[in-house]
This record gives structure tokens, C-alpha cells and sequence, in this order.
């Protein structure tokens, strides 16, 4: 059965909206965890847009499941996850006028950059993924560079404007679950996925887990996170493979 990570960023976008003290996403990470999430999951951004560096210890002093960091393979970040010690980091691209997260990290043109990054954190005992599209060649180098873990990007099927886009965009990512699983890496998923959309690639087999932020916190606002949590475990429950 695929677990469930819960990215809590958001928490901390309303936050800075108003630069203040409150919402709080480490509170958002006690919540989450209450609520049955296998792994808390923040995004340490170059620009600071919504986790700021005061919540990184705070994050690592509470979280009792997996603490996964998503960042940049900047210096400045890599030191940071360095002081912290996350479980794992799971790196990911970056462009300062994007909304969000778009698309994969480019693992073969940044091969040299991204190598470094990977070996500073896991010879510091730091479990190492790379958020990739599900494409062989990138999978294939991931496993080359170093890391244990790929999480696959589901934002293809995820904003898929007709059936066949969807369906295609499904076909690549069971192919890509079985190549990562070939080259001996743990696959993690994650990028657009909501309440409705969830089950078709929580049913394909060989996926560990999931990242899901956005959907979980708008729920969030009007049933409360830990059952906004609950309610996305049961469908990973009700739609993932049954052993
Ligand atoms: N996984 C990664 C690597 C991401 O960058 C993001 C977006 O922050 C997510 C998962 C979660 O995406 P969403 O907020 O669309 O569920």
C-alpha cells in the first residue's frame, strides 16, 4: 500500500501573505501527523515565498514521521538541509517566477550540479529522490547519480485535458514505476493530485508514496486538516493495490 506524504507549504503561503505568526505549518505538521500522514513534507525555497528558515528546526524538533525536505541543489539550500538533517530531501527544479513546482528536475543536463548535491547529503546520512518526469532516460540517470529514491511527476496526468492525454500520461507513468523499480530505486509520486483524481494512480503497483499538498489543505479549510488526512488515506486504501 502507497503511504501518504502531506506537503504543508500552503499553511505557510497564507502565512506570508500577511507576514505574520499565523497559520502556523508546523502546527499544520502536528495536524497532519494526527490525522495519519506517513510523511511531513515542506518546500525550503530560494525566494522564501512560504517556509521560511525559522521553520526548519521547528519541523525537524516535531515531526515523528518521515520529514521530507523538498529543494534546490543551491549551496545555500544543500547547507541548510546539511544543519537539519531531514530523512530525506528530494530535489527538485526551481524558477523564481513559477507558481508552483513545473515539471521534473532535469537530472542529465544538471548531472554534474545535482551528483555533487547528492553526495554531500547522503554521506551526511540524508536518504536522497529526485522529482523527475517518468522518462527512462531520466530515471535511469537518477539511479547513476546516486539517489534511492525517484518521486515521479504526476502533473501529466494530473492536467490532462482529455481522456486519451490522461490515459497516455497514466501508460507512462506504470512504464516509468517499472523501470525505476528495475533499476532498483523506491518510487514516490506526487504533483496535482486531488480527492477526485487520486485513484486511478494510486491503483498502479509499485508506487510507495504519494506527495499531495494543495488538494489536502483546501479541504483542509472547511473539514479540518487531520480529516482532510483521513480522508485521503481511506482512498489511498479504497483505490491502491490490494497486496
Ligand atoms: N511533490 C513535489 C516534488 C512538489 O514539488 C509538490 C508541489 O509542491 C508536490 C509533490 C505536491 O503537489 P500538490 O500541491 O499539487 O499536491
Amino acid at each position: 500500500m502507497p503511504t501518504l506524504g502531506v506537503n504543508i507549504d500552503h499553511i505557510a503561503t497564507v502565512r506570508q501573505a500577511r507576514r505574520t505568526d499565523e497559520p502556523d505549518p508546523v502546527w499544520a505538521a502536528v495536524e497532519a501527523q494526527l490525522g495519519g500522514a506517513a510523511c511531513i513534507t515542506f518546500h525550503l525555497r530560494e525566494d522564501r515565498r512560504h517556509i521560511i528558515d525559522r521553520d526548519v528546526p521547528l519541523l525537524r524538533g516535531v515531526v515523528n514521521v518521515k520529514l521530507n525536505m523538498e529543494m534546490s541543489i543551491a549551496d545555500e539550500i544543500v547547507n541548510i538541509a546539511l544543519a537539519n538533517k531531514p530523512d530525506q530531501c528530494c530535489l527538485v527544479p526551481e524558477r523564481r517566477e513559477e507558481v508552483t513546482t513545473e515539471g521534473g528536475l532535469d537530472v542529465i543536463r544538471h548531472a554534474d550540479r545535482v551528483g555533487r548535491a547528492v553526495k554531500r547529503l547522503r554521506e551526511a546520512g540524508i536518504a536522497c529522490s529526485a522529482f523527475i518526469e517518468p522518462l527512462q532516460d531520466h530515471i535511469q540517470k537518477s539511479a547513476e547519480l546516486g539517489f534511492q529514491v525517484v518521486e515521479l511527476w504526476t502533473g501529466g496526468y494530473a492536467h490532462a485535458d482529455t481522456h486519451a492525454a490522461r490515459d497516455a500520461a497514466l501508460e507512462k507513468l506504470r512504464s516509468g514505476v517499472a523501470i525505476a523499480r528495475d533499476c532498483g530505486l523506491e518510487v514516490h509520486g506526487g504533483h496535482g493530485l486531488t480527492y477526485r483524481n487520486v485513484g486511478p494512480v494510486a491503483a498502479i503497483r509499485g508506487f510507495s508514496e504519494f506527495n499531495i499538498g494543495h488538494s489536502i489543505m483546501a479541504r483542509a479549510f472547511f473539514v479540518g486538516l487531520q480529516e482532510a488526512v483521513r480522508e485521503m488515506n481511506a482512498l489511498l486504501l479504497r483505490f491502491g493495490p490490494k497486496e
